[in-house]
């Protein structure tokens, strides 16, 4: 979703570079469109912005000054089709002000026939109405810029990470941010912002978090933080721990094989992470009792972490015996469920940024309930937000579809629910450890995958995944990856409901890929299998070891049950990576998804 960068520095000091490679690291999170905003330090200043990749913005770059300072945006269309005068930059009317924007202004249309019945404006975005605004309450009530900035965010209705710029003040760059993601990076006679710190790690690692409602005022040698009433923040800045060779794709053709490939390493260093050197697991003992107090744990999550959250369930009755409810986060947040007495509240999430898991969080706190946030991102605002964190230690996932994100999720989960039993319920160290050597058992096996996608998956327009149990879920995973990057419509369905309904749309050739390592469950799913193949289904079938039958076409090494889907998840993943090769699509960047989806 949006991404933003702001600069400030000396003359000499390549604006316009760190602009683009900041927009570049934020590719990412998904957009459609692409601007810059550079000034020298005269105020002589330059727009750029086009519709389409960075790499088309870049060619129509050309300031011939020296740029001091700038701002920088992806867009992902919401208010208005991707467009290049839809794209951020916007300006206002005489354009001295210059705005970037994530987020949503919900009542931008009132605004405007309030406060701006004769402007015409030149896109159909809500961020135009913002800067026109200021630049009136400037213009025709003689506010200074930040009054009018800090008078303007008091009337909005939404959410927003802004920087704007004056250019009659080129020294001095403005933020804000409330419900989406900002930083500040301190530099050495220089300032940035960023929506992540992965934008401008190359410039700095020193990093201050803004907190929703606070407006910051950035020169090259200063940071100012106050609240909408003026009073000053005092906050201590934090070192971003990200490694630069994380942002790299090395010999790799995309970050999602990467990424696939990691996955190994990140169950190893999860369990290093959560034991102590005396090889006990060690978790914040407070959370622990706060968890073990409750009657039931309610799991909040979206998309892929949601998949996750459906293995969460499982772990924590089997291994924890405490009821667990899944619930998707944009459901949970407006129409929440009756709950039980002391529920205990888990929010999974990637980006830790997440605006529908934000709002359930909105909700649960408002009912004084404890929280508990899984994420990738330390700091990020559901972290923040949340009584308690764990984090995933996956290292920045920068492909849109989630793999070692997901695979994290599920070993945090595990760890997790083994230490609220009272004493660990299985060896975990041992049993995460067989599963990480399963996964290098299927990443030594990408051929044979590739293979089976080559010759099933190549001309199909749509494709089933099938499985019980903890197979099931880890279908909708791996249904999700399919479809979300190879455009393959996938559907998953629990094996035994597919002949009440599903069944109708298998015809001759039709791929149903079976996952089946659930042992209670095998003999019934393996009776789904036959009754779709006796219809003309193109069957694959991905078994375990114990469960092998000579028929099967992708067998994981034998581990822990309730581990399998770090496994099964892996062989989906790639069969996901393997059928978008084959169709020459950008495997890390699907149309229409963003990483980081900050608007509800
Ligand atoms: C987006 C991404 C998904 C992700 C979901 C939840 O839709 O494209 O890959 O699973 O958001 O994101 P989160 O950061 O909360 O895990």
């Amino acid at each position: 979703m949006c991404g933003i960068v702001g600069f400030i520095g000396q003359a000499n000091c390549n604006v316009q570079e760190v602009l683009i490679k900041g927009l570049e690291k934020l590719e990412y999170r998904g957009y459609d469109s692409a601007g810059i905003f550079i000034s020298d330090q005269k105020g002589n200043a330059q727009l750029f912005k086009t519709q389409g990749p960075i790499a088309k913005l870049k060619e129509i770059v050309n300031f011939d000054s020296e740029a001091s300072v700038g701002i920088g945006h992806t867009r992902w269309a919401t208010h208005g089709a991707a467009s290049t005068e839809n794209a951020h930059p916007h300006q206002s009317n005489t354009r001295r002000f210059t705005l970037i924007h994530n987020g949503v202004i919900e009542n931008y249309q009132e605004l405007k026939v309030k406060y701006l019945p004769d402007i015409r404006l030149k896109s159909q975005t809500d961020t135009e109405v913002i800067v026109a605004l200021i630049e009136k309450f400037v213009l025709e009530d003689n506010m200074q810029t930040k009054d009018a900035f800090k008078k303007t965010l008091s009337l909005i209705h939404g959410s927003y990470a802004f920087a704007l710029m004056d250019i009659e003040n080129p020294q001095v760059l403005y933020a804000a941010k409330s419900k989406s993601p900002l930083l500040i990076g301190i530099g050495d006679d220089f300032n940035v912002i960023a929506s992540d710190a992965m934008a401008t790690i190359e410039a700095t690692n020193e990093y201050l978090e803004i907190e929703d409602g606070e407006i910051i005022t950035l020169t090259r040698e200063s940071v100012m933080l106050e609240r909408l009433d003026g009073s000053i923040v005092k906050r201590d800045s934090y070192q971003a721990e990200i490694d630069h060779n994380d942002l790299d794709k090395g010999t790799y053709p995309y970050y999602m094989i990467k990424e696939i490939d990691e996955q190994p390493a990140v169950i190893r260093r999860n369990i290093q992470a959560y034991q102590n050197e005396a090889g006990e697991w060690d978790l914040d003992l407070p959370m622990l009792e706060a968890i073990r107090k409750s009657d039931r744990l309610y799991i909040l999550a979206c998309g892929t972490s949601y998949h996750a959250g459906l293995i969460g369930k499982v772990l924590f009755e089997e291994l924890a015996g405490i009821a667990t409810e899944v619930h998707l986060a944009s459901e949970f947040a407006y129409h929440p469920p009756l709950l039980s007495e002391k529920p205990f509240f888990i929010f999974i999430s990637q980006s830790g940024e997440t605006a529908d898991s934000r709002q359930a969080l909105v909700k649960v706190k408002q009912l004084a309930y404890p929280t508990l946030t899984i994420t990738n991102v330390k700091g990020s605002t559901l972290s923040r937000e949340s009584d308690y964190t764990l984090l995933l230690n996956a290292g920045p996932e920068i492909a849109v579809a989630s793999t070692k994100a997901y695979t994290a999720q599920i070993t945090i989960l595990a760890i997790l629910a083994n230490r609220i039993a009272d004493n660990d319920k299985i060896d975990l160290g041992h049993e995460l450890s067989i599963s990480a050597h399963a996964i290098e058992s299927v990443l030594s096996q990408k051929e044979k995958l590739q293979t089976w996608v080559q010759s099933s998956l190549k001309k199909s327009r749509n494709a089933f995944y099938i499985g019980r149990y903890v197979d099931y879920y880890v279908a909708l995973e791996a249904a999700l990856k399919l479809k979300e990057i190879s455009y393959i419509q996938t559907e998953a369905f629990a094996s035994g409901e597919l002949k009440h309904g599903t069944i109708a749309l298998i015809e001759e050739g039709t791929p149903v890929i079976a996952i089946m390592t659930d042992e209670s469950t095998a003999a019934n799913t393996r009776g789904n299998i036959e009754e779709v193949k006796a219809r003309g289904a193109l069957n694959m079938v991905i078994s375990m070891k114990k469960l092998f039958k000579e028929q099967d076409d992708f067998v994981i090494e034998d581990v822990h049950a309730l581990l399998t889907p770090l496994v099964t998840a892996v062989v989906g993943q790639l069969i996901a990576y393997f059928a978008t090769l084959d169709r020459e699509l950008d495997v890390d960047k699907p149309r229409n998804l963003a990483k980081s989806v900050t608007v509800e």
